[in-house]
């Protein structure tokens, strides 16, 4: 911010986030604090987040995996713990790999991949158009983003040669959405959060087509909750595919993996 803020103004701006149920309302001020423009930018910022609106649409950004993604109003705010699902398909990755990031929201998954990875080619797509929109606006230069639902918009030229395969796919059970926080079910679309009825019907979707995509020893990896794991995995493996489950406990992450086997069958 330009012109100072003194400290009746901080910890007014605490009091009110605070009394708007923000838990980290320090945090948050210092934030908004450092993101506004100007007085008028931090008061109208401070206002949407007492209002309920998502603390990362109202920055415009959300910090993931030490990038800053630009999000806003209408696309699903990457989360901490998918952290964990880009760091096993970088460890997946073979040199100048093909990825392709489906289900890709604002694009953060296949941002990180193709920002610290060498000679990434990038594919991003995602059903809904205001997701394509926030994904090309972060993907801009780093890969192509197309819109329409899981594989279809995919360039058929890329059928057997998808080295990773990043699904973050909506995975909440139809009946949890309304147990979601305000935060989620009020400001995201629940096209990014209902997978219906376990929660798994997408995945089950991804893993059923994954294997014609996959080049041999290319992997899907998927993010579930502890408790869809075990079905996750073994959709994985009618899939075609031989899965692997491995957890985060400080994420609170699980990732399911599912490689296709190489020519040799290992
Ligand atoms: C849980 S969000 C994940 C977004 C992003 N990958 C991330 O981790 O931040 C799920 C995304 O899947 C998209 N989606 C849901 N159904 C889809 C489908 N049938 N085809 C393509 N994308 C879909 C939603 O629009 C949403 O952006």
């Amino acid at each position: 911010m330009s012109s100072p803020v003194s400290p009746l103004t901080l910890s007014a701006i605490v009091t009110g986030l605070r009394a708007a149920g923000c838990v980290f309302a320090e945090d948050e001020a210092a934030l908004l604090l450092s993101t506004a423009t100007g007085p008028a930018h931090l008061a109208a910022m401070v206002e949407r987040r007492a209002d309920g609106l998502p603390l990362e649409h109202v920055l415009g950004f959300a910090e993931f995996c030490g990038l800053r993604i630009a999000v806003g109003p209408g696309v699903f705010v990457p989360r901490r713990r998918s952290e964990f699902l880009v760091r096993q398909a970088g460890a997946v990755a073979p040199a100048r790999p093909v990825v392709v990031d489906l289900c890709c929201g604002s694009g953060a998954l296949g941002a990180v991949l193709a920002s610290t990875l060498a000679g990434v080619e990038l594919h991003a797509a995602d059903v809904d158009p205001a997701a394509v929109r926030w994904a090309r606006r972060n993907l801009a230069g780093l890969g192509e983003v197309y819109e329409g639902d899981l594989f279809a918009p995919l360039p058929a030229s890329l059928r057997g040669r998808v080295d990773v395969l990043l699904a973050n796919v909506p995975y909440v059970p139809t009946g949890d959405v309304d147990l979601l926080p305000a935060e989620a079910r009020v400001h995201e679309p629940r096209v990014a959060l209902d997978g219906g009825g376990d929660g798994l019907d997408v995945m089950r979707r991804v893993a059923g087509a994954a294997l014609d995509w996959l080049a041999p020893g290319g992997s899907l990896l998927v993010e579930t909750s502890e408790r869809q794991a075990a079905v996750a995995e073994e959709t994985l493996r009618a899939g075609g595919l031989v899965p692997r489950v491995v957890v985060s406990e400080e994420l609170y992450a699980t990732v399911v993996t599912g490689t296709r086997p190489g020519r040799d069958g290992a």
